[in-house]
């Protein structure tokens, strides 16, 4: 049977490579359309937490994934060798930066060994990760090509990125509309008809696999140059006495013409703060600056140091120094209400206040234990969340909010703490006097 029909009949058998915070959802996702579906991943903990059916990802519910495990329609591997028996792969792998934000694609790399081993005929590959344009035709297609096989012909391979946004209740995976560009127009089709067997929303074809890439990281810098431009206009008007979430409100009753964004102790993630950096490596190859962006993303590592510096001038008002100050920071995920610490502002906060001498204790309901490596420390440090009860606020000389989680009680938290500086605007009424908003 060709490709096209085992689609249509969703007797293509399907393999997820990766299956993380866009894998596990996708490949629950694909397996509840009918698919078989095989899950890889090297974890081996996430690959017995899926054949368990324990979901460990907040949108996925272990009533969901169990359901498609029992029913035989999803199985998770730690080794590669379903690729063999896959007519379709999907690669959702992590695309970091190293240490010195350069990007790292070595997962999609040594996962594109993994499948050059096993290409076979009819066989297509998606690559879902976000990177910068070009990877899927540089990356993944110049090692493919070594087998002999022949693109569009003997195997297909095409780019859609995910654009799924982790917690969004009314946008899940099935309802984000997709972009897809193939090496060539085949692959593209095929594509855009496998989507369609499990997404709702519009499916996009797009001119190429760069052009589909490029959408990503266009989606991604729109939002990161919005957030550094709130950020730094955040910084300005609290010099001022100015308060910028009133502003942003008001700026809002403007029908046409402006998107609020907020500030935040800094953009962070797995996506969004890490595409400047993706496009810059990508432009200077093309002797190009993009300096707007490259600004954006400084800005926005920046913002934990102004963090810090406004956590100093709070204790300093109280005639504290940052030495053996008792500082519980509240919340350490990236984001409200998801337990990914990736990129997130506490990385960066919770080591520059250690290494200055603070006493750090965290609370957040989403991470119960926090590794923290960074050029701050002379060594990984580990934390561990702790049990809280308004009461035991008093012994803090200052709560910092980074992450303002929903579902907990903010006006106790405000009553019962000596001084607290929010970044998040967690605390509404203005009438606090102890509590110094970002
Ligand atoms: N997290 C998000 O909200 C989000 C949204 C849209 C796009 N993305 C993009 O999707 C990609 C994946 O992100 P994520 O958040 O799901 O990452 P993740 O770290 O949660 O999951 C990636 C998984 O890939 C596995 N892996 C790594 N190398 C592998 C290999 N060779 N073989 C098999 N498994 C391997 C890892 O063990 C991990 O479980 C990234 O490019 C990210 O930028 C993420």
């Amino acid at each position: 049977m060709n490709l096209e029909k085992l689609i249509k009949s969703k007797k293509a058998k399907v393999a997820v490579i990766g299956v993380g915070y866009v894998g596990l959802p996708t490949a629950v996702e694909i397996a509840q359309a009918g698919f078989q579906v095989f899950a890889i991943d090297i974890k081996k903990e996430r690959v017995d937490l899926v054949n368990r059916g324990k979901s460990y990802i907040f949108d996925v519910s272990s009533k969901e994934l169990k359901k498609v495990v029992k029913a035989k329609k999803l199985k998770a591997f730690n080794n590669h060798a379903p690729l063999k028996n896959s007519d379709i792969v999907l690669i959702c792998v992590p695309t970091p930066l190293d240490k010195n934000k350069v990007p790292d694609v070595s997962y999609i790399e040594k996962t594109t060994e993994e499948i050059a081993k096993n290409l076979h005929k009819n066989q297509l590959i998606i690559l879902e990760s976000s990177t910068y344009p070009g990877t899927t035709r540089e990356v993944i297609l110049a090692k493919l090509r070594e087998t002999g096989l022949k693109v569009g012909k003997d195997f297909f391979l095409a780019y859609s990125p995910e654009r799924l946004d982790p917690t969004n209740k009314q946008y899940k995976l099935k309802d984000v509309s997709r972009v897809v560009g193939g090496i060539t127009k085949k692959c593209t089709n095929l594509v855009v008809k496998f989507y369609q067997t499990f997404i709702k929303a519009k499916i996009v074809p797009l001119s190429s696999t760069e052009a589909a890439e490029m959408t990503k990281i266009l989606e991604n810098t729109f939002r990161l140059v919005n957030i550094s431009m709130i950020n730094e206009l955040g910084l300005l008007c609290s010099k001022m006495g100015i308060d910028i979430w009133e502003v942003i409100e008001a700026a809002k009753t403007k029908p046409y013409g402006f998107m609020p964004f907020y500030p935040s102790p800094k953009c962070g993630g797995h996506c969004i703060p890490l595409d400047p950096f993706y496009l810059e490596h990508k432009a200077k190859e093309y002797n190009f600056w993009i300096r707007f962006i490259e600004l954006a993303g400084e800005i926005n590592e920046l913002m934990p140091h102004q963090v810090v510096t406004r956590v100093i001038w709070a204790l300093n008002l109280k005639k504290k120094p940052v030495r053996n100050s008792k500082i519980l920071v509240w919340g350490v995920a990236y984001k409200r209400d998801v337990g990914d610490v990736r990129g997130s502002a506490a990385e960066e906060i919770i080591p520059d206040l250690l290494k200055k001498g603070a006493k750090i204790d965290y609370f957040d309901p989403y991470v119960k234990t926090l590794a923290l490596k960074n050029s701050f420390l002379k060594k990984p440090v580990s934390l561990r969340s702790i049990k809280y009860s308004p009461k035991m606020l008093k012994k803090y000389d200052l709560v910092l909010i980074l992450t303002d989680h929903s579902g907990l009680d903010y006006d106790k938290l405000v009553k019962n703490a000596k001084f607290v500086v929010d970044t998040r605007n967690a605390i509404k009424s203005r009438k606090h006097k102890n509590v110094s908003w970002l």
